[in-house]
This record gives C-alpha cells, structure tokens and sequence, in this order.
C-alpha cells in the first residue's frame, strides 16, 4: 500500500460497524485510529457523574473547563482506549446510561467545538481513521476517502445487543432498538453538524457483508485515492 499517508472519515448510524472498520482499515494501513464517539460518552460520562445540568450554559462551560481527554494504545484491544482526566474510563462508557444521555449532550454546541478542536489536531499528522458523526461534514472535510456506512435496523440492534449483552445482563433486545433509534433521530435532526453524508463521500451498506468482504472492498477504495494523489489527479 502507499506510503502516502491519508485521512479516512468515516460517518454513520448508531451500530452500523464503523468502528469495526475503522479499526480493521488502521491495523492494515499501520494508521492511528480514533473513536471519536468515545469522546462525547466520556464527556457524557463525567457530565452525569458531576450532575451537570446540560441546559445550564455556565455549568457547562465550567465542567469542560475540568476534562481533558486522551487516548492511550491498549495492546490488548489493538486500540487506544480514552482517558479521563486520567483515569481510564473504557469499561463504563459503553454503558446504557451513558448512552441513553450522549446525544443530547453531543448536541451541545459548546462540547463540540471543544471535541472537535482536538480531533483537528489529532489529524494534522494524518494516517488517521476516524469515525463518527461529522467526521467528512465538519471535522476533515478534507478528507481523501470519506465513506458514510449504513447497515439495516434490524441487523444493526442485533448487532448492539450482542455486544451489550454480555456485560449488561438483562438486556434487552427492545431497550437496543429504542437507544438506537433516539440516538438517530437526535443526532440527525439537531442543529449543530447534524449527521449526514458528505457530498463527496462513498456509501458502504454492509447488512449483507462480513468483515473480510468488507475490509477488501473499502482497501480498493484507499488503493484508488492514494495512487490518484500520488498521479497528482486530485487537487
Ligand atoms: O458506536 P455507536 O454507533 O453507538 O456511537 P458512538 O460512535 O460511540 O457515538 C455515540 C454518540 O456520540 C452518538 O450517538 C452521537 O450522539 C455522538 N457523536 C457525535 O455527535 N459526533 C461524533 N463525531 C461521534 C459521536
């Protein structure tokens, strides 16, 4: 593969598989990943564990004047794994609580541009995969591959349930699919960098495709993008 190093955006729906192939796309391209959902659950996680009231713009303000984030490789999980004022918070972000909050609290314009700032700067090196929700919109909309993934509801709840099930017993698939659905809606419908497609990214629907099938056919599409800037065919 090229040694030409590229920024990979990658958008989506809530459990449509990004970060499977974000991670899968790093690993072969020797790239850093970034989750930068894990961010906006980090920051839901200590806005709850403070009691921050999200409509209260002082409270707010203070309570992200008080985080600092940071990743940090984790053999193990062949990923960074997110610090919270360092303390590593992976094991309680995934939670349903975190999640029942995250989009309300990703809406929030301040917490944006605070999560953004750092995104920007993790990318300016590039050979950088990130997925999220305005990854190819806001963040890089410079991005040479930009793909916006989707995947069908129910093989997307099936998905999150599985992956939740394990650590959350008594789960259940119906607290998945609303989760879900309401993190969608939010997130597609509030005003700041609501989740799109970028203009100039390539849709990935992956309901009918494993992770081998889907690793190949996006690494055809990096292959693509890196030859043609190399040939200098994009400006
Ligand atoms: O992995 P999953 O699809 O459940 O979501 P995530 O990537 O962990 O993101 C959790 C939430 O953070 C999303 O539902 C969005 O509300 C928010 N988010 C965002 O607003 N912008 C991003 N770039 C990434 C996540």
């Amino acid at each position: 593969m090229s040694a030409h190093k590229i920024i990979i955006a990658i958008d989506g729906f809530s459990s449509c598989g990004k970060s499977t192939l974000a991670k899968q796309l790093a690993a072969k391209l020797g790239y850093n990943y970034i989750d930068s959902g894990a961010m906006y659950r980090a920051i839901t996680l200590y806005f709850l564990r403070h009691s921050v009231h999200i409509s209260d713009h002082e409270q707010v303000l203070k309570a992200l004047d008080n985080i600092h984030l940071s990743f940090v490789f984790n053999e193990k999980r062949e990923q960074s794994d997110i610090y919270l004022n360092d303390e590593n918070v992976e094991p309680y972000i995934r939670d349903l609580i975190v999640a029942e909050k995250v989009s309300e609290v990703a809406a929030i314009k301040e917490v944006r541009t605070f999560a953004v700032g750092q995104q920007q700067k993790m990318g300016q090196k590039k050979g950088i995969v990130m997925d999220g929700r305005d990854i190819g919109t806001v963040v890089f909309p410079d991005a040479e591959l930009k793909i916006f993934m989707t995947a069908e509801p129910d093989v997307r709840v099936m998905r999150r349930y599985d992956e939740l099930a394990a650590s959350n017993p008594g789960i259940t698939i119906e607290e998945v699919r609303h989760n879900l659905e309401l993190r969608d809606y939010i997130d597609s419908n509030r005003e700041e960098s609501p989740l799109r497609k970028a203009d100039d990214a390539i849709m990935l629907d992956n309901s009918n495709l494993n992770k081998e099938e889907q690793l190949e056919k996006v690494l055809e599409w990096v292959k693509d993008k890196a030859t043609n800037i190399v040939a200098g065919n994009i400006p």
